[in-house]
């Protein structure tokens, strides 16, 4: 394995160059709104999160790469308590995740701040997983109305700004299954800008898409970067990953095995590891 650039990750410049200019006029040390330390997780016996320490600063793409099985979905679920963990601490907005239980079967202390960590972490999966059985209007007002219990008229105002911004705006009363997988994504991500959270969690949101249906999320996930919205985003895409990163973690085996700025892991990676895993990766 030789030490040269392996990848040219520079698919839209201007967009790089208008996130790096954001990057550096963020505030240095932005507060973390989910930190997490040396957490460990474990599926019975197999230890799949062996001690992971990272932050998503606030206004900050932070992402997750890395080979199948190395815990990024995992770890994303570890962050809204998805997942238990046994070891390791959870901070939202720097407020300790408070356990109870037995060392190493512990669980989630307070339903208060469960609750609040859920609504305020809103997850986009890979397979959308939009209620079949209401419409497209209906499944980005769900949460809103019934879970934070907010004003309905109020919601469907929000709900059909969101959908307009996601580009399916004449969609709204379309049912899930009358839209191309792309729509479906967007739809998905309109309902989880519709919670208003604190941070976006990614899980490979464009795995399952046709590449030109991929494009249309990735212009959207693009928008959402350049708003300053906090994200933590799992891709195999690397251009993705490329453009919209402030920050990137190279997942191995459920360590850490590098991180860094997206221009230090893509254009000068210092472990044959990521090398290696950059190079099987890279779009021919
Ligand atoms: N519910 C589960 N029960 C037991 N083992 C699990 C469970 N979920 C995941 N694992 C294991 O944990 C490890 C990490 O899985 P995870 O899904 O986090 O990987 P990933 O990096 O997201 O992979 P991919 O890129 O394929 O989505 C794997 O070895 C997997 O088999
Ligand atoms: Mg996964």
């Amino acid at each position: 394995m030789t030490a040269s650039t392996p990848f040219q990750p520079a698919a839209d410049p201007a967009f790089a160059a208008q996130k790096s200019a954001q990057a550096a006029a963020a505030a240095p040390g932005a507060s973390p709104v989910i930190e997490l330390r040396d957490l460990h997780k474990a599926y019975g016996p197999l230890e799949v999160i062996k001690g992971v320490s990272l932050s998503a600063p606030r206004g900050h793409v932070v992402t997750l790469i890395g080979s199948s099985g190395s815990g990024k979905s995992t770890l994303l679920r570890c962050c809204n308590l998805l997942e238990s963990s046994q070891a390791g601490t959870i901070l939202f907005e720097g407020e300790p995740v408070r356990w109870t239980g037995p060392a190493r079967e512990r669980r989630p202390a307070d339903r208060d701040q469960l609750r609040r960590i859920r609504t305020n972490l809103a997850m986009v999966f890979q397979q959308f997983n939009l209620w079949a059985h209401l419409t497209i209007l209906q499944n980005v007002m769900e949460a809103p109305v019934t879970v934070l219990r907010q004003n309905p008229a109020q919601v469907e105002a929000r709900a059909r700004m969101l959908l307009a911004k996601v580009g399916i705006g004449d969609k709204a009363d379309a049912w899930p299954a009358q839209l191309s997988g792309g729509q479906q994504q967007r739809a998905a991500i309109a309902r989880a800008l519709c919670m208003e959270p604190r941070a976006l969690l990614f899980d490979e949101p464009t795995s399952a898409l046709d590449p030109e249906l991929q494009q249309e999320v990735v212009r959207v996930i693009k928008d959402l970067a350049n708003e300053h919205r906090t994200m933590i985003l799992v891709t195999h895409d690397m251009r993705l990953a490329a453009d919209v990163s402030d920050h990137v973690v190279f997942l191995h085996k459920g360590r850490i095995e590098e991180e860094g700025p997206p221009e230090q892991i893509f254009r000068t990676p210092r472990t044959d590891r990521l090398r290696q895993f950059i190079s099987a990766t890279m779009p021919s």
